[in-house]
This record gives C-alpha cells, sequence and structure tokens, in this order.
C-alpha cells in the first residue's frame, strides 16, 4: 500500500501499459476470456484498494489527498461519502473556465454598498468542512494560486482575501480532489502540496454490487481495456436503468451510440453464448 514515494513510478508503469496495449479488435471488447481478463490485470501497475482509500479520507490526518484513476470508478462517490466525522461537505467542478472569484468569493451590491460574500472554498475553510474538488487538474492558473494555500498543513494554511480579511481554516478542513490523471501531470507545486496521494483502477465493489450479473462482469472486462474504450460503471448502470424499457439492445444503442453499442451488444451476446 504506497503513499506518495512510489507514485510517480506507479504513474509511469500506468503510461507504458497503455503505450503498449495494442488496438482492440471488436473481439476484444468481448467479455473476455477469462484468461485475456487475467493477463491485462497482471500487467497492471498496482493501486490502493478501495478500503485503503476510504480509510485515509476518513483519517483527520489526511488534510490534503488526490485521488485518481479512471472515469466512472468512484472517485467522487468515496470523496463525498466516505466518513467525514461530522463534518460539513461541499462539492465543485473545475473547468479551465472556471473563475477563481466564483470559488475564493467577491463584492456583490447591496443597496448603496458592496458587501463580502465568500465563495465554496472560504466557506468550506470558515466550517472546517470536506472540500471535493474535481478535475482539479483543468484548474486555471488563478484558480491554483488560491488553492495552493488551502493545501498547505492546517498550521499554515491561510487565505488573505481582496476585503483583506485572512481566513485560517477551521479544525478539521479537509481538501480532497480527484482527477483521471496520475500525479506526475499536475503542475509540480499542485502535487507537492498533497499529503496522500491514492491511485484506484478498478469500479468500487459497491458500484459493480448495483448491476446485475452479466453486466457486472462486463462492466469489469471493460475497464482493461485502453482509457479511450473502457466503459464506466456510470455507462452500465445507465445500461441497467434501459433495459426494462428498451431490452439489452436497444439499452446499449441509447447509451453508447449506434456503432459503439452495436458492437458491444454482440460482444456481450457472444460472451453470455
Ligand atoms: N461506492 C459506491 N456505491 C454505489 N454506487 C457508486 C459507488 N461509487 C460509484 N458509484 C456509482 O458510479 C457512478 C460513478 O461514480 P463517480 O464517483 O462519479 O466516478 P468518478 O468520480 O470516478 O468518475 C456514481 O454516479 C454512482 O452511481
Ligand atoms: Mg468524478
Amino acid at each position: 500500500m504506497s503513499i506518495r514515494s512510489s507514485r510517480t513510478e506507479e504513474a509511469r508503469a500506468a503510461r507504458a501499459r497503455r503505450a503498449s496495449r495494442s488496438a482492440p479488435s471488436a473481439a476484444s471488447d468481448s467479455p473476455a476470456t477469462e484468461s485475456g481478463s487475467k493477463s491485462a490485470r497482471a500487467k497492471a501497475p498496482p493501486a490502493d484498494d478501495w478500503a485503503f482509500v476510504e480509510r485515509v479520507l476518513a483519517s483527520p490526518v489526511a488534510d490534503a489527498v488526490y485521488v485518481w484513476g479512471p472515469p466512472g470508478t468512484g472517485k467522487t462517490f468515496a470523496a463525498c461519502h466516505a466518513d467525514r466525522g461530522g463534518r460539513e461537505l461541499f462539492n465543485v467542478t473545475l473547468t479551465p473556465e472556471t473563475p477563481a472569484a466564483e470559488l475564493r468569493g467577491f463584492f456583490v451590491p447591496r443597496g448603496v454598498e458592496f458587501v463580502w460574500q465568500d465563495g465554496v472554498f472560504v466557506e468550506a475553510m470558515r466550517k472546517g468542512a470536506r472540500l471535493v474538488i474535481n478535475e482539479v487538474a483543468h484548474a486555471s492558473a488563478d484558480v491554483l494560486a488560491i488553492l495552493h494555500p488551502l493545501l498547505e498543513s492546517r498550521e499554515t494554511a491561510r487565505l488573505t482575501l481582496p476585503n483583506l480579511e485572512t481566513v485560517v481554516p477551521a479544525p478539521g478542513f479537509q481538501v480532497v480532489c480527484t482527477d483521471n490523471l496520475p500525479p506526475d501531470h499536475l503542475p509540480p507545486a499542485l502535487r507537492d502540496r498533497f499529503k496522500s496521494l491514492l491511485h484506484v483502477d478498478r469500479p468500487h465493489p459497491a458500484a459493480l454490487e448495483r448491476l446485475r450479473p452479466g453486466l457486472r462482469e462486463a462492466a469489469l472486462r471493460t475497464f482493461d481495456l485502453e482509457p479511450e474504450r473502457a466503459v464506466s460503471v456510470r455507462g452500465w448502470l445507465a445500461v441497467q436503468a434501459f433495459e426494462a424499457e428498451l431490452g439489452a439492445e436497444g439499452s446499449l444503442r441509447a447509451v453508447f451510440g449506434g456503432d459503439r453499442g452495436a458492437q458491444l451488444f454482440e460482444a456481450l451476446s457472444l460472451g453470455a453464448a
């Protein structure tokens, strides 16, 4: 169970693994043979198991955590649901256009004067909450400038606002960032501030539990495809939701589109044969 030290190695291994994978044929979408699935898994770099991830998230020591792995594995769900020890929860998703002022706060006109309105980062600091930031790799330079001081250790984390108030986080304040990218894709100054780097590479078991058996196995197997073709649990849950109304073929088509849906239907049928 590694924290920080082996992560750069791990990320490199993950990239090498992706690069070394050959382009899949339609058959490789098939709820693959047991041996195919096993060999792909054997090549996978070690990742953290979900119980460990949830344990770290619940730890009072974990004030700045980065959770990374493929989309639809349950990173945001875990970040929002892991034991918060009574903390409030704030959950934001960044895009390159997210304005820093929206997160920090801004002056708003009220009557004849302007009053300060806290943004979500500052609100979370004041309340000693858990602040979940998704797609953190999209943070603009302006957002990073606000985020960096929040990720400092609790003794030094503080943020001076444009109204000249300096906010110190209340006890318990925790920042959990998620993204698909390995930590070595983050700006070094951001990466360096995380106390814990957690890697997941499989859907959370509770997410898989929500799928009926045939889809559950397919979901696991399609995770072994390269990232562009992997199908997240989110997609399989949508298929399951449509199934009663549209049947297997229709639900795959509705969720993944004509070509890909037909391909997956064929693969699923082959797997079931
Ligand atoms: N622990 C879980 N229990 C139940 N459902 C889950 C769990 N984790 C994920 N899911 C389901 O999978 C979907 C995708 O999870 P999410 O956390 O958004 O993925 P990620 O952040 O890794 O892209 C969620 O919307 C939810 O429906
Ligand atoms: Mg997410």
